[in-house]
């Protein structure tokens, strides 16, 4: 990739709300409600009214919009699925292999038991596993089985796990229980209120929070639900502490590892954080793009899968287990994590320099290789709204945190040093004007932070 192309998009960003991606999103939210699927690629949450909307390809790290201007991304990389970066040769050569072989037929696939075999060997203490293609219904089988194996009905989870109704039911009567568990303002409508009382949430290394829970609710709980880590790493003894709760009330650990597994090590990061589950959830890291996920677990407590009614069609096709088996091999072959942590820690300091030197204050968090910053201002949401339009102007896609992949090459990671110096030198200078300075130079409304409805 040429540099120049990189930083310069062809078309005039000042016309960006004019570009066919803004003008297709504002038609697509007359015809498909809330504009996206996914609540984290709304537009609004990057930058409302500017942001490109659309791709027609992407590649490695760079994706290319309706009118063929080409971005680097160091956003989240297709929302955190893409570890090898985007249509990665080896994983799309094992996908195209299934589809000339037929994706779909009657009998099954038979990539279902290799891949369950290699998901009990990365993780010996697991017995058995079954599919799912989201993350979302991965964890509503591991809720299910969960509550089968028990005969209870409530769950303690810390964290964020998908839009189910077992989990949006934590904000029946109370709305803002999800707050501070990733996504603010999360709506249970729908919801039948006889679930009000069945998801309780603790805190992330808090463990007298579900400690609190377990006593209260005495021999109900069925699982509690929670990510081995993500912003925070766990506190010594904590992880620890969990484990002995879950064995002392006899509830279910379910570890959710669906943007944590694959990142920290070949398999869940409960792994290397040496905390056993009794169920583990994989999806978004596992198959670099394409849909799969799975729950691997206890013989004991997945035999219950035949005891109530788990099954799906599209959860037999054959090219989620194929670019499973393709992404995890490649991953393992190329010590993927390693090379994920020291590229996620070279943001960390590209960042860090970047304030230092514009005297801008900023806070940084998160793992390795998912490192995120706040601006440290009463304005941080301007300031972020900021950041990403002026990356935006030189050919980036960028927020304040990124999923590093195979494809931030040390190359791209130089340019996006240089361009994020100049963005924090510009915000420095706006800054030193005010609020107005601010404001003054952005060209749409400041990003959405949550769930909210779409005018
Ligand atoms: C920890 C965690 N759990 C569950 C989910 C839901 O997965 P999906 O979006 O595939 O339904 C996500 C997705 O962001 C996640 O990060």
């Amino acid at each position: 990739m040429q540099d120049d192309q990189a930083k310069r998009p062809k078309s005039d960003p000042s016309d960006w709300s004019q570009g066919t991606g803004q003008r297709l999103y504002r038609y697509a939210k007359t015809r498909i409600p809330g504009g996206t699927q996914l609540l984290s690629k709304r537009p609004e949450m990057a930058l409302p009214e500017l942001w490109p909307a659309y791709y027609q390809k992407a590649a490695g790290a760079e994706i290319w919009d309706l009118d063929g201007n080409r971005f680097v991304d160091f956003t989240h990389n297709g929302v955190g699925s893409c570890l090898l970066g985007y249509a990665d040769p080896d994983v799309n050569a094992a996908v195209k292999a299934v589809i000339d072989a037929g994706s779909m037929a009657t009998l099954n696939a038979p990539e279902e038991v290799e891949l369950a075999d290699l998901l009990c060997e990365l993780h010996p203490w697991a017995e058995m596993v079954r599919y799912a293609r989201t993350g979302g219904e991965a964890m509503a089988i591991a809720i299910r089985l969960a509550r089968a194996a028990t005969k209870r009905d409530k769950i303690a989870f810390c964290g964020y796990h998908g839009w189910n109704d077992w989990y949006l039911a934590a904000n029946l009567g109370e709305s803002s229980a999800l707050d501070g568990h990733l996504l603010p303002g999360l709506s249970p409508r729908g919801l039948p209120r006889g679930l009000q009382g069945t998801a309780l949430a603790f805190r992330y290394n808090d463990l007298a929070s579900l400690e609190r829970i377990l006593t209260e609710q005495r021999d109900q709980i069925a699982a509690i639900v929670m990510e081995p880590l993500r912003s925070d790493p766990p506190e010594p003894g904590f992880l620890d502490g969990v484990r002995i709760l879950a064995d002392q009330h006899k509830a279910i650990l379910v570890m959710d590892e669906i943007t944590a597994g694959f990142r920290l090590t070949t398999g869940g990061a409960h792994l290397i954080l040496d905390v056993t589950p009794d169920l583990a959830v994989f999806a978004k890291g596992m198959s670099n793009g394409y849909p799969m996920a799975a729950v691997i677990g206890k013989g004991k407590y997945m035999e219950v899968a035949q005891e109530t009614f788990v099954s799906s069609t599209y959860w037999t096709e054959r090219i989620g287990p194929a670019a499973a088996l393709a992404t995890i091999k490649k991953h393992r072959e190329l010590d993927l994590a390693k090379m994920l942590a020291e590229r996620g820690q070279r943001v960390r300091e590209i960042w860090l320099r970047a304030a230092a030197k514009s005297k801008i204050k900023i806070k940084i968090s998160g793992m390795p290789p998912l490192p995120a910053f706040v601006f440290d201002y009463p304005d941080a949401v301007a300031l972020k709204t900021f950041f990403t339009q002026h990356l935006l102007d030189r050919g980036y896609l960028a927020t304040t945190s990124v999923y590093v992949t195979y494809a931030h090459t040390p190359a791209l990671l130089e340019r996006y040093e240089s361009a994020v110096f100049e963005v924090f030198s510009e915000a420095a200078c706006a800054l030193q004007e005010g609020s107005d300075g601010l404001t003054k130079r952005l060209r749409g409304p400041i990003a959405h932070t949550g769930f909210s409805r779409l005018v």
